[in-house]
């Protein structure tokens, strides 16, 4: 597989709910947004997705095709579990996710990796399992503020990704993304990163996927998420390596989706501003 040119690289945008929104309000959510991607001419080409609980995914799923959005929008969970069945109470295995129509799984999200355990080694199972049934999985990495300051964001989030994609192969790659999301930028208490900081690590990133992968390491969109807002997305879009936005607070209103996309894809220039 050839590395595609930047401007051939296809821009993603989406929002992680988090542990919020009923389906119903995931419906809405859905309902609400056709007409504004209309509205800002949002080009075809811009990959959109919304992760939402587990408890909204068919009704998203519904509220998707009824929205005239089935192919622009994937619909994603929020975890999976590697085994395909088994006494795993309280979890989700892949075949429950595909069999409904589910697009996309988040893994290795720093709050589940902080708050409930995930460990490297476990993502390490999901990541290969939820590929291999057709999947396309985001793949979180980040490092935390105590890891930033003693200097080992880079190898701490290289770390975290070759773990995780040990036994994922080239057959799958079209399905992966990555999302750098340093920890200590994530959520209300969290502080935004600079460009600078992005670049530090996902340049490190990009290099072992190409050391993994070879040149079609190149083609996996790496995305940044962390308190990402309308004022500050232009700094991560027109960074060299980023190829898309992880949003959360920001864009769980469909309101507040809309105004970072616009202005995301103003910064990249695929659309006009209303100054233009
Ligand atoms: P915030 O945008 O609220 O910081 O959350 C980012 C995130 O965790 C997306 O998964």
């Amino acid at each position: 597989m050839q590395p595609l040119a930047r401007d051939k690289r296809p821009f993603h945008f989406g929002t992680n709910f988090k542990m919020n929104q009923t389906p119903a309000e995931t419906a809405r959510f859905l309902a609400d947004l056709a007409p504004r991607l209309n509205q800002n001419r949002v080009p075809e080409t811009v990959r959109l997705f919304v992760i939402p609980p587990f408890t909204s995914l068919p009704m998203a799923i519904a509220a998707r095709e009824t929205a005239g959005l089935t192919s622009r929008v994937w619909i994603g969970a929020q975890n999976v579990h590697w085994a395909t069945e088994g006494a795993y109470t309280g979890e989700i295995s892949v075949p429950m996710l595909t069999s409904i129509g589910v697009d996309l799984v988040l893994l290795g999200h720093a709050e589940r990796r902080g708050l409930f355990g995930e460990t490297d080694e476990a993502l390490a199972k999901k990541v290969p399992a939820a590929l291999v049934a057709g999947l396309q999985v985001l793949l979180c990495v980040g490092e935390t503020a105590e890891e930033k300051a003693f200097g080992v964001g880079p190898e701490t989030v290289t770390r975290q990704l070759k773990i995780a994609l040990h036994d994922v192969g080239n057959e799958a790659l079209s399905r992966l993304l990555i999302g750098y999301e340093p920890v200590w930028s994530i959520g209300a208490g969290g502080t935004p990163a600079r460009p600078q900081d992005v670049m530090e690590t996902v340049v490190p990133l990009r290099h072992a996927l190409t050391e993994k992968f070879g040149a079609a390491g190149q083609n996996v969109p790496i995305l940044y998420g962390g308190s990402v807002a309308p004022d500050n997305c232009g700094d991560f879009v027109t960074l060299e390596e980023i190829d898309g936005l992880f949003v959360g607070r920001a864009a769980w209103q469909v309101e507040g989706f809309e105004r970072v996309l616009q202005a995301a894809l103003v910064a990249r220039g695929d659309i006009r501003g209303d100054a233009d």
